[in-house]
């Protein structure tokens, strides 16, 4: 491949690797992975997160002092001006033999905290504002952003809107009450009415507010004449699950669109969460063969039971490929009551009866053990969700549906929405939400209401399966959890 390269210009550390433009000067600037002294001659590796190769800079004995030399430890960043050169060595087919070095930032070797070495994830997090600098993360980080151009890139071609929702609402659109508040009231005197409680009256907005859990409702009244919208923005929610599959400070995408039922619903899905797995394959080739290897040492050290069934790459060539397996929850329902953890009384919440919510371990036994790929279960018990989901012929079921993955359980919840005013109004009467607080959202059901129906992929959680990361707090940058907002 030509690329072109730039004596006074930074050219990135991937155009080098491509390049064939050998004995051109460039000039390269990254951070210092390691450091290798041979005789007459010093080798660094050197990173710029633009892939996950690392360049080698030859320095040829007497080219560099040893002032500049002492001060090329990992960690460092430098600026290199060198000339593209066919390396002798294996394990790369290009390199630059130094001409020039300039130390940009230091780093004390006795204090910079990631050496070239294996570090636990663990470790890893509590210095996560450095952790970008290691091939994982630097993996992670690329793949992150190509599947945020593949979900634009998907919805675009489908003629659908983005719409940018408020982050600052009065709702609690899932009804769960999991929010955090915004306010600007002074904690220490907060005014208050005669009934003794906080008057949000007197708040920054006139009533109570809170960080978003959902864009939903505001993408419901942009489809409702826009037909076909996307959301993508941070939610937020104060549950206090510390579990793998938990932020307190997440992605999600929410496409909202009218005239769908829940049939389109689930066939969108599918097909949404298949074209992001083959777009992974098909540009983060390098990076998802480092994680795959990654994975598999992983696995070295666990039981067999507990190791992957699929390798990393497997599984998304599995899932991008073959068909989900469609099920009613009464269904799912049978089938775990008549499983074998649950006769034998493994499961820790076990099925009795019709009605029970599905946890974790269910959704994964239906996935991994008994279908052996992904799986959507659809009308689910109406008092197990949300209110504005459309009630069902039978009067106990509604349009839901939950798309459930191996290794991580739901990734993406939806349902048809209910678009009835009377039933919408009777529902919400039920579940205690106040009419008067969402009389904006009930005015689409009372002018022009129209069937429609959307869902929302959890990013992370997709992330986690595209990466094979086990914890979620290893595919976000800087993880919001309970008891942790550093960085
Ligand atoms: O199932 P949920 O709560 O559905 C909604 O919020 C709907 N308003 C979506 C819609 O129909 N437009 O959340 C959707 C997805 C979940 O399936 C999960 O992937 C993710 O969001 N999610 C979380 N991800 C990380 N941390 C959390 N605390 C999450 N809660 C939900
Ligand atoms: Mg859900």
């Amino acid at each position: 491949m030509l690329v072109k390269v730039s004596k006074s210009k930074r050219t990135r550390i991937i155009d080098v690797l491509n390049s064939d433009q050998f004995e051109s000067t460039v000039v390269v600037k990254g951070w210092i992975r390691t450091k290798r002294d041979s005789k007459n001659v010093v080798f660094i590796a050197m990173n710029d997160g633009s892939v996950i190769r690392n360049l080698q800079v030859v320095v040829d004995a007497g080219s560099v002092s040893e002032e500049i030399l002492d001060k090329i430890t990992t960690g460092a960043c430098i600026s290199v001006t060198g000339k593209i050169t066919a390396s002798q060595g294996k394990g790369q087919a290009v390199e630059v033999l130094a001409q020039e070095i300039e130390v940009l930032g230091e780093a004390d070797p006795e204090k910079f905290p990631l050496q070239p070495k294996r570090h636990s994830l663990e470790f890893l997090r509590e210095i996560a504002h450095l952790r970008p600098r290691t091939n994982t993360f630097g993996a992670i980080f690329r793949i992150r952003h190509a599947m945020i151009i593949a979900v634009h890139q998907f919805f675009t071609e489908k003629g659908f809107l983005n719409v940018h929702t408020p982050i600052i609402t009065a709702s609690d659109a899932e009804g769960a009450g999991e929010t955090f508040v915004v306010t600007n009231i002074d904690l220490e005197k907060p005014p208050r009415g005669d009934d003794g409680q906080i008057d949000y009256s007197k708040d920054f907005f006139g009533k109570k507010t809170n960080l978003t859990v959902s864009g939903q409702l505001e993408g419901e009244l942009a489809a409702l004449a826009l037909s076909e919208i996307y959301t993508f923005g941070p939610s937020f929610r104060a549950e206090n699950s510390n579990t793998s599959r938990h932020l307190s400070e997440f992605w999600m995408i929410e496409p909202e669109m009218a005239f769908y039922d829940l049939e389109d619903n689930m066939d969108l899905a599918e097909e949404f969460v298949k074209h992001l797995v083959k777009y992974a394959m098909e540009h983060c080739r390098e990076d998802l063969a480092f994680l795959n290897k990654r994975a598999e040492d992983e696995d070295k050290n666990k039981k067999q039971e507990d190791r992957r069934p699929m390798s990393l790459l497997e599984s998304l060539e599995f899932v991008g490929n073959h068909d989900f397996k469609r099920i009613s929850y009464t269904e799912a329902i049978e089938i775990l009551k008549n499983s074998k953890p649950n006769k034998k009384k493994r499961f820790q919440f076990l099925i009795e009866d019709w009605g029970a919510d599905l946890q974790s371990e269910h959704e994964r036994y239906l996935v991994e053990k008994h279908f052996k790929k992904p799986v959507i279960i659809y009308n689910y018990p109406a008092n197990i969700k949300a209110f504005y989901m459309r009630v069902n012929e039978d009067g106990k079921t509604v349009a839901a549906m939950d798309v459930l993955f191996p290794g991580i359980g739901e990734i993406i919840g939806g349902s048809q929405r209910e678009e009835r005013y009377t039933r919408l109004v009777e529902k919400m009467e039920k579940t205690g939400i106040h009419v008067d607080d969402l009389q904006w959202y009930l005015d689409t059901r009372k002018f022009g209401t129209a069937p429609h129906s959307g869902f929302g992929l959890g990013f992370e959680r997709f992330l986690q399966f595209v990466t094979g990361m086990n914890n979620i707090r290893d595919v976000i940058p800087f993880p919001r959890t309970p008891g942790n907002a550093e960085f």
